[in-house]
Order: C-alpha cells, then sequence, then structure tokens
C-alpha cells in the first residue's frame, strides 16, 4: 500500500517554486518517487499547481468554508477548491484550530462542504502539551476524532499532529506517534492515519516504517527543494 507525502505550505510558496518543483520532476522517473504526493499549496496557486506539475502530484485545499456558497467575503468555498484542481483538503488544521477558533462544530461543516464538492478531506487532530503533561491528550484526540466520525464518510484520512511537535523542530517520539497513530486506527478502522510535527528527511523514513502510519503531513520540510526531495524520493537499500 503507498504511503503519503502531504505538503502544507501554509502561508509560503510561490509561482516561483512551482516551477522548481516541476522542473524537478520532469526530470525524475515516476519509478524513483516512493510515495503518492499531495501538495497543499495557498488557494491562489492551486490551479497553477495544477496546470504546472504532473497529473500524478495530488492538490489539496488548505482550509474551506463551513458553508457550501455566498455572501461571505474572503473565504474559500469547496467547489471552487475541486474546479481549480483540487481532490484532497485539510480540514481543522491545529493553527486553524488555534488561531481562528473553529470548533468542532464549524469542522464538521466543513468537512461536510469538502465531501459535497467530492474533495477527500485530511482531518488533522492534535494535542496541546499541557494535555500531554495532564496525560489528557488521548481523551482530547478521542473527542476530536469521534466528533469528525460523525460526520465523516467514505475516503478521508485523519493527521495526527501534536500541536508541540508542529514547526518546533521537536517531532513526537516513535513510541508516541505509534501509540497515537494506532489509537486513531483503532478508533477508524482504517489504514489511514497520518503523522506530523517537525518531519525532517533525517526522521521521516522511520516514521513511515511504522505500519500504523499511512503517510506524512509535512510544513517547513516542504519548502525547499533540498529538504522535499529526500523526503519523496526511494531510498536505494
Ligand atoms: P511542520 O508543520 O512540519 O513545520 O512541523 C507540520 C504541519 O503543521 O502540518
Amino acid at each position: 500500500m503507498k504511503k503519503f507525502i502531504v505538503c502544507n505550505w501554509k502561508m509560503n510558496g510561490s509561482l516561483d517554486y512551482i516551477q522548481t518543483l516541476n522542473n524537478y520532476f520532469v526530470k525524475l522517473a515516476p519509478s524513483s518517487l516512493a510515495h503518492e504526493i499531495v501538495i497543499c499549496p495557498q488557494s491562489p496557486y492551486l490551479k497553477s499547481c495544477k496546470d504546472t506539475l504532473p497529473s500524478w502530484i495530488h492538490i489539496a485545499g488548505q482550509d474551506c468554508n463551513t458553508k457550501e456558497m455566498g455572501a461571505f467575503t474572503g473565504c474559500i468555498a469547496a467547489y471552487t477548491l475541486k474546479e481549480c484542481g483540487a481532490t484532497f483538503c485539510l480540514i481543522g488544521h491545529s493553527e486553524r484550530r488555534g488561531y481562528f477558533q473553529e470548533s468542532l462544530e464549524e469542522i464538521n461543516e466543513k468537512i461536510k462542504c469538502a465531501q459535497d464538492a467530492c474533495l477527500t478531506p485530511i482531518v488533522c487532530v492534535g494535542e496541546a502539551l499541557d494535555h500531554r503533561e495532564n496525560f489528557t491528550h488521548k481523551d482530547i484526540i478521542k473527542e476530536q476524532v469521534i466528533s469528525a466520525l460523525k460526520i465523516l464518510k467514505g475516503d478521508y484520512y485523519i493527521a495526527y499532529e501534536p500541536i508541540w511537535a508542529i514547526g518546533t523542530g521537536r517531532s513526537a517520539s516513535l513510541f508516541d506517534i505509534e501509540e497515537m497513530c494506532s489509537f486513531i486506527q483503532d478508533m477508524t478502522g482504517l489504514s489511514n492515519v497520518f503523522y506530523g510535527g517537525s518531519v525532517t528527511p533525517s526522521n521521516a523514513s522511520e516514521i513511515l516504517k511504522l505500519t500504523c502510519v499511512r503517510g506524512l503531513l509535512v510544513g517547513g520540510a516542504c519548502l525547499k527543494l533540498e529538504t522535499f526531495s529526500p523526503l519523496v524520493e526511494r531510498k536505494e537499500s
């Protein structure tokens, strides 16, 4: 079963970088790529990613709105993401839950909009450091996953991203990743759990060896070709 490398560009990336990636991909034989690649650019770059990059690269939104369409200035509808070439959509990233105070209900409205637009949701869940310190991390993850499972149907993925590991250079340990991804997999009953949080070329292959990890959600390391390419290329052993 192929694993996924999901690249979350957040509020980064550029038309130049899309071209750099394309120059890299065209020189590569597809057989040298070990994984399915999903790129999540800022929304204005979706169409350019779709039109420029090889067709086997999957494109994803980083978020969608809770409403199908209408008078919501500045918001982006799931159907628009789809029309611009996305087939996946991140939902409930901890930066959205934190900075934008997204509630479990809003996250479920977004999941519904994404599914109605035929986008595959990648629902992000994660605990803060104090949840870990109080030993309530499993409770919070269970609450987030069970809530999303009320609405999720068909194809979907859950990305386990402990907030304290995102962008900090401090990835969760293999033990913690295995424990939490298995815990989530037991709830979904599917092999559909990703890990994210300070993934780099040096820890990616060990994490991907865990059978309960179906893929990686990568932020910082996918923003430069030097760190992106070792994540996606097949290692000769
Ligand atoms: P990071 O971000 O790889 O920079 O830690 C991951 C994410 O937020 O999805």
